[in-house]
């Protein structure tokens, strides 16, 4: 990202992510009422029946229970919180932070979720295309957020902005890849005083990047 500097991405804590994350978390990361405005979007946007892929992935991929997706696969960091997980067919442990490039075939996805968790990707953009990628043409990537982090591991940009600046930069992460189209934001806070905000930025895959001359 041309336009912020290289410290924009930095971590107070830039030990290797695999140290991080190497005891299984099973906690949420966010209140009920959020996880369930982030389960509604799943609803209205992904195609029941399709193939989606819960990236930065947990023990929970907060899908509505509802639904039977043809498949459910997870990527994130803890194999211990990935085997848990009763939504996924089958899962991966990789760090995005040392290799951005998924290991799926264009166009295998029909939708992507990032649920809070974009904050901790210090090459955004770059994984971000790589989702585009695989992803069908006109699938959705929903990436969803709120008011907290692990703070230590967050990009030091996620601390400078509210919870407008972070709809404004995710939006932008979207844009700048350069494979998605119809990229919008949303603010889906319950209306409670006392839950957690719930912001999304939702974009639609035009499939593999162009390759540059
Ligand atoms: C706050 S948790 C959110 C987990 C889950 N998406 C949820 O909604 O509960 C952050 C997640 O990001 C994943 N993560 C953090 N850094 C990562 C990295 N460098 N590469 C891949 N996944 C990462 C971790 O595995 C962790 O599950």
């Amino acid at each position: 990202m041309s336009w912020l500097p290289a410290e924009a991405f930095r971590r107070y804590d830039e030990t290797p992510d695999e140290e991080f994350y190497k005891v299984p978390r099973l906690v949420t990361h966010i209140d009920d009422r959020a996880i369930a405005a982030v389960t509604q979007l799943y609803r209205e946007l992904f195609l029941s029946s399709g193939e989606i892929l819960d990236l930065m992935s947990s023990w929970v991929s907060h899908l509505p229970e509802e639904v039977c997706y043809e498949q459910v696969v997870g990527l994130g960091m803890n194999e211990g919180e990935l085997r848990r997980n009763p939504r996924l067919d089958r899962y991966m442990v990789q760090n995005l932070n040392r290799d951005p490039k998924l290991p799926f075939g264009d166009g295998e996805f029909d939708g992507c979720g990032i649920c809070v968790s974009i904050d901790y990707l210090t090459e955004p953009i770059d994984v971000l295309c790589e989702v585009g990628r695989v992803l069908r043409v006109g699938a959705p990537t929903i990436v969803t957020f709120s008011n907290r982090c692990f703070p230590s591991k967050a990009v030091a940009v996620w601390h400078r902005l509210d919870g407008r600046g972070r709809m404004r930069l995710v939006k932008t992460y979207l844009s700048d890849a350069g494979n998605f189209e119809n990229v919008r934001s949303l603010d889906r806070s319950p209306r409670r005083i006392f839950s957690d905000p719930l912001y999304a930025v939702v974009g639609e895959s035009t499939g593999p990047p162009t390759p540059s001359l």
